[in-house]
């Protein structure tokens, strides 16, 4: 017998997704991005996003069904994100997956960002290996987590950054370097023209003494302007695609380093890359290199599983369905600021 259709909402950023979930195959998503309108104010503007998000809701849902050639009573779960994010932005997603679940006589389940984050990845290669260890680097979170089983099992936090995601490092360094937001995907295309050697810039907390599993990015930041500024101080133009690639090469490092390490100090085999900064090539390149090299499996969702959707969060109200939890009361609030 068919199991239950999760319906999957996330809004706790720019994008506005919807995407549903049945047995942990992925039958459609849609999603919708406030994105352009942050662009130029360099950064995701909170009242503009809850907005856009209040306008995006009902198409994308609507758009979602279709596209799954479903009906809004095939739904028999809905599974909303409720932190952390912003906070607008979060409510105006719970109280249209809360009004969907009420008047459809389904079951709400509330997810954590970061564990659809995790999940994303089962969409695409199947249940978790357990244990695995997860690196989720988007721009909000740099996370490195021990996963057995996320719809049982507490998830071991291994570490966090200290400052800045990397994303934001990307985002901010962008940013300085003149170049469109969002940041990331922005200094990945610039990087291609670079020289990753061009420019040694720091590996912040890899020395013998420092926690293995904490990052730092805002000194890398701060690196960057510093770098920037020499040559415009100069009245020169900075060799943008030098830096691009050199600061990528950096994060990358640094990143790629602590995640292999995780893995091989606990016994791991298998690493998943998750998050917006999953997308970038460099990351991915190097996280292919240094798990071949370790002999660790790699798992890498595919781009659009990677950024923000809501296939993600559907795939963990699937795995909770599935695992017989308890669904959540209607007066569920969101929590902008959700610890792991
Ligand atoms: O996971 P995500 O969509 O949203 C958050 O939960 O933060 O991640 C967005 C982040 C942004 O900082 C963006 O610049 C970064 O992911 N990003 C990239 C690339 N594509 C997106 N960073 C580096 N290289 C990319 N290709
Ligand atoms: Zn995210």
């Amino acid at each position: 017998m068919a199991g239950t259709v999760v319906l999957g909402i996330e809004s706790s950023c720019d994008e506005t997704g919807a995407g549903l979930v049945r047995d942990g195959r992925l039958l459609g998503q849609a999603l919708a991005s406030s994105m352009d309108e942050h662009a130029r104010f360099g950064g995701v503007v909170p009242e503009i996003a809850a907005r856009a998000h209040l306008e995006a809701f009902t198409p994308v849902v609507r758009e979602a069904l279709d596209r799954a050639g479903l009906r809004p009573a095939d739904v028999g779960a809905v599974a909303v994100t409720t932190g952390p994010g912003l906070s607008g932005a979060l409510q105006v997603g719970l109280a249209g997956a809360k009004t969907l679940a009420h008047s459809l006589g389904v079951p709400l389940y509330g997810v954590h960002h970061l564990a659809g984050h995790v999940a994303a990845d089962t969409l695409e290669h199947g249940p978790l290996p357990d244990p695995c260890v997860v690196l989720i680097v988007s721009g909000g979170h740099t996370s490195l987590l021990l996963v057995r089983d996320l719809a049982r099992d507490p998830v071991v936090h291994l570490g966090d950054t200290l400052d800045d995601a990397a994303g934001e490092c990307f985002d901010k360094a962008a940013r300085l370097f003149g170049l469109p937001y969002p940041g990331g995907p922005a200094i990945d295309r610039a990087a291609r023209e670079g020289d990753p050697g061009a420019v040694t810039f720091p590996r912040p907390l890899t020395g013998p003494r420092d926690d293995p599993y904490a990052f730092s990015f805002s000194g890398l930041k701060t690196a960057a302007a510093r770098w920037a500024e020499r040559y415009r101080a100069r009245g020169e133009r900075p060799p943008l695609a030098d830096g691009a690639a050199s600061l990528q090469e950096a994060v990358a490092d640094v990143l790629t380093r602590k995640a292999v390490a995780a893995c091989r100090e606990h016994g791991v085999g298998t690493l998943v890359v998750v998050g917006g900064v999953a997308a970038n090539s460099r990351v991915r390149a190097l996280a292919e290199e240094r798990c071949r090299a370790a002999g660790i499996a790699l798992q890498v969702p595919p781009l659009r599983l990677c950024t923000d959707n809501g296939a993600m969060i559907a795939a963990v109200g699937d795995l909770l369905v599935r695992a017989g939890a308890a669904p959540a009361p209607l007066d569920l609030s969101v929590d902008p600021s959700a610890p792991l």
